[in-house]
């Protein structure tokens, strides 16, 4: 039989942990990371998360959004989450102070696969902010894989000012990444690519492609378009991920606010087998 300690009860789906806001860094227009602080020490390994997950933020008054994970800081007190300012809960999240504290349920969702033991080159595409919850795997991989396997990613954003975490884009190459960043419109100042980001898979070096995985996060044309690109490359469709988007409710699977075809996202997502979602995207507004 097993015990629970006294002091470590089981965190329900329900349970809201106090988080203290500790700093906030501006990224691109609109869009800010935040990093949070457990207020009680025991709920960092309760709510200890995987990349691709996602925690409920709760600002009384206001409500609660969906927000992923953007690093995942194992064994600490910090939570980094980052943020677009859209509506109602996610502008209270921008106008809050230092110090501050809001509600955390959560973590969520079933996150990125594995690393498979065969994983040859790894391709992450971001579109805007869907570099966020991609950042917490580009991590990962660089800390644990590079010298034996190839990481690429691929990040496209509408000007050069949205670009995401673009001033960690070298420290990712100087780790052994290739990086290519690509905007829809250029200015004078910008020497990178210009065009949407599947147009850059067509040109990748892919070595063995049935021994290579990608990981996309955006806009789901993008998406879309990205995995079309990479089947041409000969990349099978089992090695092909999406974390899908929708508006959530209750983040366990009993309200149906998420649903999406027959899979409810929050429970059986946000990261999906393009397989499992292909027919799906092609219907328009589900
Ligand atoms: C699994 C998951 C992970 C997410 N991760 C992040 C993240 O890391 N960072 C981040 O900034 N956002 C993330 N989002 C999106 C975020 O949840 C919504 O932008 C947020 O809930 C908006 O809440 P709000 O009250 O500020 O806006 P609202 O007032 O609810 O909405 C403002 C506008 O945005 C639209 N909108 C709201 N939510 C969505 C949605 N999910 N999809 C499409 N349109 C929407 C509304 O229709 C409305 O037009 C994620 C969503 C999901 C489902
Ligand atoms: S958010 Fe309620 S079922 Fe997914």
């Amino acid at each position: 039989m097993t015990t629970t300690p006294a002091n470590d009860p089981p965190v329900s789906a329900w349970t809201t942990a106090p988080i203290v806001l500790r700093s906030t860094k501006a990224e691109t227009p609109g869009v800010f990371t935040a990093e949070f602080e457990f207020k009680c020490e025991q709920d960092a390994a309760r709510f200890a998360s995987r990349p691709g997950q996602f925690n409920m933020l709760y600002c009384p008054g206001y409500g609660e959004s969906a927000i992923s994970l953007s690093r995942v800081c194992e064994n600490s007190q910090r939570l980094v989450h980052t943020i677009r300012s859209v509506g109602d809960v996610t502008n209270r999240l921008a106008r809050l102070k230092i110090g501050e504290i809001i509600g955390l349920r959560g973590p969520f969702g079933n996150g990125w696969p594995d690393f498979p033991d065969d994983l040859q080159h790894l391709i992450v595409v971001g579109g805007g902010i869907g570099l966020a919850p991609l950042r917490p795997v580009i991590e990962q991989f660089l800390a644990s894989h590079m010298a034996t396997r190839e990481l690429t990613v691929l990040v496209g954003a509408r000007s050069c000012e949205h670009l995401l975490f673009a001033g960690e884009y070298q420290s990712w190459r100087d780790s052994g990444a290739t990086v290519i960043a690509t905007v829809d419109r250029s200015a004078p100042e910008w020497k990178g690519e210009v065009g949407v980001v599947p147009a850059l898979i067509d040109r990748l070096n892919i070595r063995d492609p049935a021994e290579t995985q990608l990981f996309a996060c955006g806009p789901e044309i993008m998406m879309s378009y990205s995995a079309t690109a990479a089947l041409d490359r000969d990349i099978p469709r089992d090695n092909i991920w999406f974390s899908m988007e929708r508006h959530m409710n209750c983040a366990i699977g009993h309200c149906g606010r998420c649903q999406f075809g027959s899979h409810f996202i929050c429970t059986s997502g946000p990261v999906f087998r393009y397989n499992d979602v292909q027919q799906l995207l092609t219907i328009h507004g589900l």
